[in-house]
């Protein structure tokens, strides 16, 4: 069997953060005789350095055409909006649940009391091709002043497919899933939540409540441990994850796998390009560790090697080393913790 992986290492912390992804795949093929072929491609700001295109045809076709996607992170120059790559590659590749798992490891320092946030457990289902993001109209509106729109767009077979797959995962978990909405104001949330409501009458195993966003965000730093599966829109998902890094001590440490019904998975760090530390081989790799353990489970069906990944990052997170957002008075950098990672993941295969 052969792996074939599209990377993308994109800019700032990104290309940075990536040498672990090669350190451990080298590890997973090594002990298990698998071939994986790892292909760089270039996308957001360096793309259009190189091409004038975010997301050049290249780098999209290699995506389409392989059987998982690592993408480091990107952001660039005000007024380019490489983003914009990122949002192309989800809506073609049609990768419609972006999966951000949060889960504190005992004894790793965070802006909380232990006892508020030990026994977290979350996980984010996060719809990612619609929403906000992607509803047209967009852009500036002419009139006699500056304006601009961006439009909330959700159709039920949209929210029906993130729902599905969020209550089939609640059954593999403990069987709770909270809906996330806006629905005492916005339209669309009303939709969210009448669909949701349909899906899980399919689910009678899983117990399911409703928030509303403002009363989620609350509860997510009072009471964490409530939460098992949260399933919410593109924007909500999106705010709502970053403020969830800081439960399990740091935004760096947060993976994302983003799947479709078929089709190569896109995974990424939830963590951006990181211009304040770019550079200085200080950016936490172990997001990108994590990141790469979504991909050996859902995207190269290698459960067990996920499972023993999983379970190095929450050594080095208690054993060290770490990396100084963590701990600032670490002098421990990128290239330590990877390679103290890679060799504890090696002894566990
Ligand atoms: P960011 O996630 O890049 O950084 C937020 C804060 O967290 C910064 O203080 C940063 O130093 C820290 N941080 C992030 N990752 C870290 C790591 N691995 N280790 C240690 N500290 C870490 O968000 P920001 O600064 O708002 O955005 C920077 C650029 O990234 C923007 O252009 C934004 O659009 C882009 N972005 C791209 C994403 C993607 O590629 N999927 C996701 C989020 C932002
Ligand atoms: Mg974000």
């Amino acid at each position: 069997m052969t792996l074939r992986i599209a990377c993308l290492p994109g800019d700032g912390i990104g290309p940075e953060v990536m040498d672990i992804a090669h350190l451990l795949l080298a590890v997973v093929s090594k002990q298990s005789g698998i071939q994986i072929d790892v292909s760089e491609y270039p996308v957001g700001q360096k793309a259009i350095d190189e091409t004038g295109d975010p997301l050049p045809p290249e780098t999209l076709k290699a995506a389409l055409n392989s059987d998982a996607v690592l993408l480091g992170a990107v952001g660039g120059r005000e007024g380019n909006w490489p983003e914009s790559a990122v949002l192309e590659l989800r809506r073609k590749m049609d990768v419609f649940a972006n999966l951000r798992p949060v889960r504190t490891v005992k004894g790793v320092v965070t802006s909380f009391r232990p006892e508020v946030v030990e026994g977290t457990d979350i996980l984010f289902i996060r719809e990612s091709t619609a929403g906000a993001y992607f509803g047209e109209p967009k852009g500036p509106v002419q009139g006699e002043m500056r304006a601009a729109v961006d439009t909330t767009y959700y159709n039920e077979a949209q929210i029906e497919r993130a729902a599905r797959l969020g209550f089939g995962l609640a059954q593999q978990r403990r069987g709770s899933l909270t809906s996330v909405d806006k629905a005492n104001v916005m339209a669309t949330s009303r939709l969210w939540r009448e669909v949701v409501n349909e899906v899980a009458t399919e689910f009678s195993d899983v117990k399911v409540d409703h928030l509303l966003v403002d009363a989620a965000s609350y509860l997510l730093i009072r009471q964490p441990q409530r939460f098992d599966v949260v399933l919410t829109e593109n924007l909500f998902g999106d705010i709502l994850s970053d403020e969830a890094g800081a439960l399990v001590g740091s935004l760096g440490l947060l993976g994302s796998a983003t799947i479709g019904e078929s089709g190569p998975g896109l995974f990424e760090p939830v963590h951006g390009s990181a211009p304040d530390i770019a550079g200085r081989g200080i950016a936490n790799p172990l997001g990108m560790a994590r990141t790469v353990a979504l991909m050996l489970s859902y995207g190269a069906g290698m459960p067990k090697e996920a499972q023993a990944l999983d379970e190095s990052i929450d050594r080095i997170l208690v054993q060290g080393p770490v990396t100084p957002d963590l701990n600032p008075d670490s002098k421990a950098g990128t290239k330590e913790v990877s390679e103290a990672l890679a060799a504890d993941f090696e002894s566990r295969l």
